[in-house]
């Protein structure tokens, strides 16, 4: 039993009294190891769920209303349980719980106590939205005795984050929330959902999260636009005879011919998708072969395609990633998530990773002033029930 079950659980018998069988799950929040900006273009993705998480306790309740607590936050608020049986706007504040009990459509006859506790770092890109909308969604589908398996359960978390929140976001984040094993990262297939593991061996290989320190939010991110650029390069590019249902359908060589017709834009947007997919499956393979080091590579090359074609990457965050390079024990590393934001993520030689996140920490701290925030990860499980 960890310490923040056990904060959770004094949290909302405090907040609750009287609260009856209060259960527990977990949902943890994800990294990507390569494969940015593909999920929504039928690329394939390499996501691994973290060793960090929501958790969160919910216990039937006679008042007729949803009641939620945040447990980090001391913060608490309370929903009628009519909003959701008519199906009216969610309202922002608690978006994600609330958005979850919308999405479930459940005939809600009774009313519930919610606390929350994340160990997440919020804003960092590491998906807390995606594990607070998850958990929820999990943790009321088994109360209420509801059968969604895992894609299910993915695709109500997608149209949360659609719908409520206003992110036209893809469905590798909610995967790998569900779907995550200890020590493996998923190699997911978006455009049929197949998947598969590769175990990675915690004494070899750490990835190593470094906070920009910019907050980034999806919704007012140019994250949406991307999307639709992504969807104007498709047109033009079967508009040009390309006979594919997604930019990934491409391979680089069959789109060296095609992209000097395409505007500057979304030739830089399309080449970004279709080289990145290539890199996914080729990093794959070299992870396979045990070359840690050209695996890496594709890392960096991940980067570069992120900065200079799809341009969402800042300068804080190609500043890491180039002073990751000159730090021994470095594999590789890239701007990982959404970005406009949010963290690197860097791969490291296991016995390296204690002095890599010393060494850039130190170095930004001399550029920026004030120390980043690091998180040594391990590759952990996804969402859960803890406590019966
Ligand atoms: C966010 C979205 C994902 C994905 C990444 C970029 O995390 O939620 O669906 O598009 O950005 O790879």
């Amino acid at each position: 039993m960890n310490e923040y079950i056990d904060r959770l659980v004094a949290a909302h018998n405090s907040s609750f009294p009287g609260a009856a069988h209060p259960r527990v799950f977990s949902c943890p929040g994800r990294i990507n190891l390569i494969g940015e900006h593909v999920d929504y273009n039928g690329g394939h993705v390499f996501p691994a769920a973290i060793d960090r998480a929501v958790y969160l306790c919910v216990s039937e309740n006679a008042s007729g209303l949803f009641r939620f607590h945040d447990a980090g936050f001391q913060d608490s608020g309370e929903l009628p349980l009519s909003l959701f049986r008519e199906g009216i706007e969610v309202p922002r504040v608690w978006l994600y719980p609330a958005g979850a009990l919308a999405a479930l459509r459940a005939d809600w006859d009774r009313g519930f106590d919610l606390s929350y506790l994340s160990t997440i770092p919020v804003g960092a890109g590491v998906s807390s939205s995606a594990a607070i909308t998850t958990v929820t969604l999990f943790a009321m589908a088994k109360t209420l005795g509801m059968e969604l398996d895992g894609i299910e359960l993915a695709r109500m978390g997608q149209r949360v984050e659609r719908e409520y929140a206003g992110v036209a976001c893809g469905i590798m984040d909610q995967f790998a929330v569900i779907h995550g094993r200890k020590d493996s990262a998923i190699l997911l297939d978006t455009r049929d959902l197949s998947y598969e593991y590769l175990y990675i061996d915690p004494s070899r290989v750490r990835f190593v999260l470094v906070n920009s320190g910019v907050r980034h939010s999806l919704r007012e991110s140019g994250y949406n636009d991307r999307r639709m650029e992504c969807e104007s390069a498709l047109a033009l590019l079967r508009g040009l005879g390309a006979k594919i249902d997604h930019l990934c359908d491409l391979s680089p060589v069959d789109f060296m011919p095609l992209g000097p017709s395409l505007p500057p834009l979304e030739l830089r947007r399309a080449r970004h998708a279709i080289t990145e997919n290539a890199r996914t499956l080729e990093f794959l393979r070299r992870m396979r072969s045990g070359d840690f080091s050209a695996a890496g590579e594709l890392l960096y090359a991940s980067h570069a395609s992120l900065r200079d074609d799809f341009e969402v990457s800042i300068d804080q965050m190609d500043r890491l990633v180039e002073w990751a390079g000159g730090v021994e024990g470095a594999y590789g590393s890239r701007m990982m998530g959404g970005g406009f934001g949010g963290c690197t993520v860097t791969m490291v030689d296991a016995p390296s990773a204690g002095r890599f996140a010393a060494e850039i920490a130190l170095k930004f701290q001399e550029e920026y002033g004030a120390p980043p925030g690091v998180l040594e990860c391990a590759i952990g499980d996804g969402v859960s029930e803890l406590i019966r």
